[in-house]
Formats: structure tokens, C-alpha cells, sequence
């Protein structure tokens, strides 16, 4: 099988521009170095990135989706801190962000993580009271103060937002990078697909016994498919998977969807799972003329009618961008898979404690559609009875390590490897991971730790 390793592998839509979103990005040598897997596992190195890397870069916190009313609000945890996310107006963008913490005692000021304050919040240890701008309104028995320690009492204190694509983001930074030039290309990725114009119907936060890089390497690449996810092989590549990379950290993969895996035997007939794609779009599988080479550019081409009937706008999307996976890489902790229809967003969020836990967190967002009659995809693995109107934000799904996330089977394979990978990372046998440039990611992502870990960022 070839691989270009000059080009950092294949390139999936030859025509495209550097301005469009599947455009291949000139290959970044990452060079060929073994990391020490003690960044997997140490309580010091746990501690530095916290110190070097947490505290400073720009992480998701939300959608605005999420919070559409005036007084709507999210919490968004980030190991031990916390934040409120709320919207204080009309605007597209009337929304601050605050450190969620009572200036009195230091309770933690918002305990839910989606609701909705009509005029303030309140502690719910001595009732200060604080209206949603974050001015501090109303001091239980505040003549028991001495006035000099009252002076002392602040408002709520803010921490840096921004929003792109309808998504946002927060950093503890003092002076950040701007968002935008933060985010690079992916910005615009983002846009291209119309991310601000998806709501997310189910939210799911699963326990894992692993750390969160751990999490990350098994999302960033698809070199694994083949020997724990053999289910994909009939309709979707792996080796023909487009890598690139960008700066700060950022990186996308884009997965063939629709076409066999050059690994998988038969490479001639309409296989079972290109019929279910057929059949996904409205194609007739028993009367489709093609092979299996055939079967992507049809489904670009019934999804071109999808949007014309729905005036979704996917004109200016490439064949590429309709039928494949966008895996974007949100440096340091995110991968989007993003698709016209909608998308997954997964956060692995590290666990405040301990090294060798996290929690993946993983939103599945559709594209909003007026007419009742759009039907979100089956692949998107919704159980039944989920509202995909957007209308109402979800509650969070919470399980607990161990407990099946169901998410379905794909999860499943990924959530029982994990843990065990993660104690082998632990092992005196194992030096430190050796990666193919398949898996080319995987070192972007941690050689831009690395900047930030041994103080370069
Ligand atoms: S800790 Fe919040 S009012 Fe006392
Ligand atoms: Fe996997």
C-alpha cells in the first residue's frame, strides 16, 4: 500500500484551494523523537501542565445555542475551577463569563450546569447575591461587617471569553492570544460548516481510567481502526485518511466515508454497509449502477439535494466536505468530527486529581432545520426519542468509570482498551510510543505540549 511520507500522506480533493476547508496543508515535520511516557501517569508532570498549560490556553466552554434566553447560563469545570457562562442580553454575543466562586467564603456560587436566573444568583451559604453582570448586589446582614472588611467585598470576577462559530471558548490567561489567531484555519473550518447553526440534542460525561492524553492519541488517529473497530472497514478509509497540521497545536484529519478500506478484502461489491449508506441518503441499493468507488459521489450528490430542498447551503461545500469526516483537533483537549448534518464534539476534560482518570465528554450536535420533515441521519447513532428539534438544551448523561457509555459499539471497543493501555504506559517494558506518520497528530499535539510544558509558550 503507498504512502507519501514527503506529503504527510494522501491528499483527498486535489482541486481544493488554500482558503477551503479540505484544502491539504503543507506537511509539518514533527521530527522523530520518543516521548517519556511519564507525561501519562506522574502527578508532577499533571502538576505542570496544569501550571503550563491549563491556566493559560484557551479551552470550550460551551455553545451559545446553549444558552439562548437572558439569564440562561452553563458551568463549565476545568479540573478543580469552575466557571458560569451566562447571557446577559438580546445580542448575538451578550454573554460574559465569570469565575464561579462566592467572593465571601468561596462556595462555589452556581451548582447546575445548565439553568436559568431571573435577576441574580445567589450563594447558597449566606445568600450574597450578585445581578447576572456580575455586580455585587445584596450582603446578608451587612451591618455585621466592619465597614473596611465590607469595602473588601468584590464582584464577581470575570475571565477571558470569545466566541467563533457560534462555540466558546474561555482562558485564565492575562494577556491571551486572540481567539481567532489562536484557532488558525480550524476558525474557518468551523464557519464553512455552519457550526453556529447546530444545537446540541444529547450531551453524555463518561469516567474513564486513563489519562486524558491517553483519550486523545486513540481519537487522533485512524491507524487503529482496522484491529479494534473491523465494523468499519466496508465504508470507511483508515490509511487513505487526509492529516493535517496547523499551528498552536491544531490538526484535522479528514476520513473517507462511503468507500471501502483499502484493507478490507472486497473491493468490488456493493458491501452491506455502502448499501445501509445508499439507503441513508435515499438511494436504492438493489438498483444503484455503480461499485463501490461510485457509492461517495452519490451520496454527495443526493446530499446536494438535500440542501436544495431544505436551503441548507452546502452549495459551497466540496464533495469531500459533504460525505467525509472532519476530525478537528481543538488544541489541547478537543476533537470535533464535523459533518453539513451535524457533528460530535468530545472534550477530555482531565480529572482534577488524579493523572490516570478522565472524563470524555462528548455533545452530539445537529444542524437546526425549521421543516419537521428534515430527518437527521441514522449514523449519527441517536437513541430513539431524542428531541432534535433544538428546542430544549439537554441534561447532562452521567456514567460512571466502567459503566457502558452507550454511545455506541465504537465507544464501547475504545472504552475497554483504554484502561489497559493506560497501564501499560506505566510499564518498565515500554519506552515511550513510537508513531507512524498516520498517526502524525499525535506528535503535533505533543510537541505543542511540550511548548508549553518546558516553558517555550
Ligand atoms: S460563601 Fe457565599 S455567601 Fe458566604
Ligand atoms: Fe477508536
Amino acid at each position: 500500500m503507498d504512502y507519501n511520507l514527503e506529503q504527510g500522506g494522501p491528499v483527498l480533493n486535489p482541486d481544493a484551494t488554500p482558503a477551503a476547508a479540505d484544502w491539504k496543508a503543507p506537511y509539518v515535520d514533527n521530527g522523530a523523537d520518543i516521548k517519556d511516557p511519564s507525561r501519562y501517569y506522574t502527578a508532577a508532570y499533571k502538576a505542570k501542565e496544569w501550571e503550563r498549560l491549563w491556566s493559560r490556553v484557551w479551552t470550550i466552554a460551551g455553545l451559545v445555542s446553549d444558552i439562548p434566553d437572558v439569564g440562561d447560563f452553563l458551568t463549565y469545570d476545568l479540573l478543580h475551577e469552575s466557571f458560569v457562562i451566562v447571557r446577559t442580553g438580546a445580542g448575538p454575543e451578550d454573554i460574559r463569563a465569570w469565575y464561579n466562586v462566592c467572593g465571601h467564603r468561596g462556595n462555589r456560587l452556581v451548582h447546575a450546569d445548565f439553568g436559568h436566573v431571573t435577576g441574580r444568583f445567589t450563594c447558597n451559604f449566606h445568600s450574597w447575591q450578585w445581578d447576572i453582570d456580575g455586580r455585587l448586589a445584596h450582603v446578608t446582614d451587612a451591618e455585621s461587617f466592619k465597614p473596611e472588611v465590607l469595602a473588601c467585598a468584590p464582584d464577581l470576577v470575570p475571565v477571558a471569553m470569545d466566541i467563533v462559530a457560534g462555540v466558546i471558548f474561555v482562558t485564565m490567561a492575562d494577556d491571551p492570544v486572540p481567539l481567532r489567531e489562536f484557532l488558525g484555519p480550524v476558525a474557518s473550518h468551523m464557519e464553512a460548516f455552519q457550526v453556529d447553526r447546530m444545537n446540541v440534542v444529547r450531551h453524555v460525561r463518561s469516567e474513564w481510567a486513563a489519562n486524558w492524553k491517553t483519550g486523545i492519541d486513540a481519537f487522533y488517529e485512524t491507524y487503529h481502526l482496522g484491529s479494534v473497530h473491523p465494523q468499519t472497514q466496508p465504508i470507511m478509509g483508515d490509511i487513505t485518511t487526509q492529516i493535517d497540521c496547523y499551528p498552536n497545536g491544531m490538526s484535522r484529519m479528514i476520513v473517507p466515508i462511503g468507500v471501502p478500506s483499502p484493507h478490507f478484502p472486497d473491493q468490488s461489491s456493493i458491501n452491506p454497509g455502502l448499501q445501509y449508506m445508499l439507503g441513508s441518503v435515499g438511494l436504492k441499493p438493489e438498483t444503484f449502477a455503480g461499485g463501490p468507488r461510485d457509492v461517495r459521489p452519490a451520496l454527495a450528490a443526493a446530499k446536494r439535494q438535500v440542501s436544495k430542498r431544505f436551503d441548507l447551503g452546502w452549495e459551497t461545500l466540496s464533495d469531500v466536505q459533504l460525505t467525509d469526516s472532519f476530525a478537528t483537533g481543538i488544541f489541547p483537549n478537543v476533537q470535533f468530527g464535523i459533518h453539513p448534518e451535524g457533528a460530535f464534539l468530545m472534550r477530555f476534560m482531565p480529572h482534577a486529581d488524579d493523572p490516570q482518570r478522565f472524563t470524555y465528554d462528548t455533545m452530539t450536535l445537529v444542524r437546526h432545520v425549521d421543516d419537521p420533515s428534515f430527518k437527521v441521519p441514522d449514523w449519527m447513532g441517536l437513541p430513539d426519542g431524542i428531541d432534535c428539534s433544538g428546542r430544549e438544551r439537554p441534561e447532562i448523561e452521567y456514567k460512571g468509570i466502567g459503566e457502558p457509555a452507550e454511545l455506541g459499539l465504537v465507544l464501547d471497543q475504545d472504552s475497554e482498551l483504554l484502561p489497559i493501555v493506560q497501564k501499560g504506559l506505566r510499564s518498565k517494558g515500554f519506552k515511550g510510543p513510537l508513531w507512524s506518520e498516520q498517526e502524525g497528530r499525535l506528535r503535533h499535539f505533543h510537541n505543542e505540549l511540550d511548548r508549553y510544558v518546558e516553558g517555550e509558550k
